[in-house]
């Protein structure tokens, strides 16, 4: 087993960043809820309390036991996880007069502490925080302080146990990977053995071993995260890995064939079925968003089921699912909440296929599996492309979808999409597409005056999707692209440009 390092959640926001800095230190890390403390004869190296919604003055607040923990292996507090310790063991946490949002400079830094060594005087700290320790326990020592916030840090004397009321974590915490450094290297003595060959290895022996001469069926979308469980399933069983790749009708221009192409070039065994007609006939007269959806699910499942019957005696599904898909977060009002997040995911399967799941890539944050996707040497341009929604085009048509709608938004699209490649601002992008809008405009064309469609573009910038800033392109390129548009697809006079956020917008406009 894997040396790991625990993280255990009290709900902020910010634990699943914790967890990704970790693992980019090549150290495993596992998020747990609070009140789930694991055992810690499991390789657990070290344990991270996170922060939290909560105060610890709050009755409801979470009152983990440390029983088994502390004092006993390596703990670091942060933010909401330092006032526990603080407050819990005999000190005094209160309400915070001055605003501790945002930056701040350690005014004071302890060179000689193993968990602040190397950190300089002066560095900008993240705050987050309204509530602030005013007084440590005995055999507590400062570590660091800032201008308003004398307790920054501390450390319990005689035991590996720190902890800082700053977010290491965030970016704009100058020095918070030399912090967490020293904590899951010298602290926790981690040897950093979670790499991304480490990773492929074992995972493919793994899968060999529990699928033995079984045959797989995996959905490919022409995703990253369905390519990468793709290539690994088929690098640890081959040709015994059976991939389908519906084309419902709503992918990008020409993306059905050039997908397919490079799923070939790698050697897949993979299947593409043409279904656009059955997605056009079950989307007539359907304008409701999550109708819609809902019509291009259940075909999908129809000829994924159709297709799946032929591959006999398939015993089990692969999927792409992902870490964030499947960690219990903790709810806001307290408990841990069981709820997996079934969010956006395509395909659920219906009961009666009976085929038991297997999904290489549970473990994975999003960044992770591109590193694994490059290491297995996937082609940049299935590992670099923008998320794309399951239901595609299907809800960037808003009301009615026709095959002639998406003939016209598929070249918008594609005029869009290219530009940003042709003028390198692609992967500054975290998504980008156009949207065919329900309303016809006025406009003139030479000496004559047109009727016609409108489109709105949309690029964002963003981690995770959850939340995203409309992009900020040159207006010299959107003028381009909006002349380029105009001029060369027929059917459209006007086009516009999202400048929402999410939120309060979403991403998607259905
Ligand atoms: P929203 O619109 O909710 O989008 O801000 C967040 C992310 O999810 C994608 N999205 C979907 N993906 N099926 C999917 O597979 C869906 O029904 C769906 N709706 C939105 C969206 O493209 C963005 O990346």
């Amino acid at each position: 087993m894997h040396e790991r390092i625990i993280i255990l959640d009290f709900g902020s926001q910010y634990t699943q960043l914790i967890a990704r800095r970790i693992r980019e230190l090549n150290v495993y890390c596992e998020i747990h809820p609070w009140n789930k403390i694991p055992s810690i004869t499991d390789n657990v190296k070290g344990i991270i309390l996170s922060g939290s919604p909560f105060s610890v003055r709050d009755e409801q607040s979470p009152k983990p036991n440390l029983d088994a923990i502390k004092g006993k292996l390596p703990l670091l507090g942060i933010c909401f996880g330092a006032q526990y310790l603080a407050h819990h063991f005999g000190g005094e946490v209160m309400p915070s007069n001055t605003r501790e949002y945002g930056r701040a400079h350690l005014k004071y830094v302890d060179e000689s502490c193993t968990l602040t060594k190397g950190m300089s005087t002066g560095s900008q700290v993240w705050m987050s925080h309204g509530d602030t320790i005013e007084r440590i326990p005995e055999h507590y020592q400062i570590i660091a302080s800032t201008e308003d916030v004398s307790i920054a840090g501390y450390h319990v004397e005689g035991e590996h146990t720190y902890a800082i009321q700053f977010h290491p974590e965030v970016y704009h915490s100058s020095e918070g990977k030399i912090l967490l450094q020293n904590f899951v290297y010298t602290i926790s003595g981690c040897s950093g053995d979670w790499t991304p060959n480490s990773f492929v290895e074992e995972t493919t022996s793994k899968l060999r071993e529990q699928l033995g001469e079984d045959k797989v069926i995996l959905g490919l979308s022409g995703g990253v995260d369905s390519s990468v469980a793709a290539v690994l399933l088929h690098k640890a069983i081959g040709s015994n890995l059976h991939c389908i790749f519906v084309d419902n009708g709503l992918l990008r221009k020409n993306e059905f064939e050039s997908v397919l192409e490079s799923y070939k070039g790698i050697g897949l065994n993979v299947k593409g079925i043409d279904s656009s007609e059955k997605f056009y006939e079950a989307l007539k007269n359907e304008t409701d968003p999550e109708r819609k959806r809902k019509a291009i699910g259940r075909v999908f499942v129809e000829v994924f089921d159709e297709e799946s019957k032929k591959v006999e005696g398939a015993k089990w599904l692969g999927q792409g699912t992902i870490y964030p898909d499947v960690i219990e977060s903790v709810s806001a009002t307290g408990g841990p909440s069981q709820t997996i997040k079934s969010h956006h995911n395509v395909g659920g399967l219906p009961d009666y296929m009976k085929l038991q799941v297997v999904e290489p890539l549970r473990l994975l944050f999003k960044d992770e599996v591109r590193r694994i996707g490059k290491s297995l040497e996937i082609d940049q341009r299935i590992l670099g492309r923008h998320p794309f929604p399951g239901p595609g085009l299907g809800i960037r048509i808003l009301g009615e979808v026709t095959k002639e709608k998406v003939r016209i938004l598929q070249e918008v699209d594609a005029i869009f999409i290219d530009s940003l490649k042709e003028d390198g601002l692609y992967d500054d992008v975290w998504q980008a597409g156009a949207i065919f809008l329900p309303i016809q405009s006025v406009g003139v064309m030479g000496d004559e005056r047109t009727y016609e469609n409108a489109v709105a573009l949309r690029a964002v910038t963003s981690t995770d999707g959850m939340t995203a800033d409309w992009c900020h392109l040159p207006y010299t390129f959107l003028a381009k692209v909006s002349n380029k548009i105009i001029n060369q697809v027929k059917g459209i006079n006007r086009v516009t440009y999202d400048i929402s956020s999410k939120p309060p917008a979403t991403i998607e406009w259905e």
